[in-house]
């Protein structure tokens, strides 16, 4: 069967010693769930974050509905902390499924990561355009497929902006230094430009290897009831998981993007997803936007939400497959490990 959302009522600590185990949303019992229903708005264009710097006007809408959803009340569940908490609870123990009385509810290591994440974005995305009214609002995407957004994102940099974040490892998030695809703790001793070779490469053969068997890409099968499997998760968020690390501090709880519970607080969580979600959309139109998995285990999974209405709404991974049904779609960039990598 698929994998339905918990019961709220039942959020309790988190395994998430960064946040003393707290990160459960405030629970309201008159809460309803409605459907979802999706939009109708103007096709939003994701842009690449390394080109936003030029687009003043862009950036300060960015900066702007930032501010706004970390000025909001604590407990409102657009509050920036909030929105933090929902990857936490879902990654970090807070709920049991349905059910079950100790399998934990996790959006990683299987076919559910991407469309979790790629919904969490969306309803951000649009609780943001919300915050400053603006319904063709877009959160950029780190353009780490390319040379030229292979170091981290210079709007994130800047220390008076509500989009930064102290709690990152120095070394590699200022000085253009080169982001390494593989990075695992430990410092790659190449050259920037083979660094940059070999993550092109990387990405290539990531693609060319999964293009015909979608769990090599996006994940393996989990059904209701089934615990995670660590070992299962498919290439792209193995690929995902480098720039978390080399993100986050060095030590400690690796705060805040090395961890689960605290990767959302940076703001370059988003923006780092942006293109993860934007390589599975890459990879579905490659393979002539076939689906994934026929399986309704998967097609019928389904997440909770609240939208940018305020209300809480269900979604199901059927109804997220084709990002232009959530009104938004990406700026085409070339795409260097596509053919020939020189
Ligand atoms: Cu839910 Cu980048 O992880």
């Amino acid at each position: 069967a698929p994998i339905m959302p918990p019961d709220l009522s039942t959020c309790h600590p988190a395994t998430a010693p960064a946040l003393d185990n707290k990160c459960c949303p405030p629970y309201d019992p008159s809460e309803t769930i409605s459907e979802y229903g999706f939009p109708a708005t103007p096709l939003r264009v994701r842009r690449p974050a390394h080109l936003m710097k030029d687009d003043q006007e862009h950036l300060d809408k960015y900066k702007e509905a930032v501010r706004r959803m970390k000025n909001l009340p604590a407990e409102h569940p657009w509050n920036y902390y909030q929105q933090a908490n929902i990857h936490c609870q879902y990654c970090n123990d807070a709920y049991f499924q349905q059910n079950t009385n100790d399998v934990p509810v996790q959006v990683h290591f299987s076919w559910i990561f991407l469309p979790w994440h790629r919904y969490y974005l969306h309803f951000y995305e649009r609780i943001l355009g919300k915050l400053i009214e603006d319904d063709t609002f877009t959160i950029p995407f780190w353009n780490w497929d390319t040379k030229e957004g292979m170091t981290f994102p210079a709007i994130f940099q800047d220390v008076s902006s509500p989009l930064y974040d102290p709690k990152r490892d120095q070394r590699h998030v200022t000085g253009g230094k080169i982001l390494d695809l593989k990075y695992a703790y430990t410092e790659n001793p190449a050259s920037d430009s083979e660094i940059i070779r070999e993550n092109l490469c990387f990405i290539q053969k990531t693609f060319k290897h999964s293009q015909s068997l979608a769990e090599l890409f996006m994940g393996d099968p989990v059904r209701a009831g089934e615990k995670e499997n660590q070992e299962a998760n498919g290439q792209l968020e193995v690929i995902h998981n480098a720039t978390h690390a080399w993100v986050g501090e060095p030590d400690g709880y690796k705060e805040n993007m090395g961890d689960f519970s605290t990767a959302a607080r940076d703001s370059v969580f988003y923006c780092h997803h942006c293109n993860v979600d934007r390589m599975w959309d890459i990879y579905r139109n490659l393979r002539g936007n076939q689906v994934e998995f026929e399986d309704n285990d998967w097609l019928d999974s389904t997440f909770l939400f609240h939208d940018e209405n305020e209300q809480l709404v269900k979604v199901k991974i059927g109804d997220c497959l084709n990002p232009t049904k959530l009104r938004y779609t990406f700026e085409q960039v070339p795409l260097p490990w596509l053919g020939k990598i020189n």
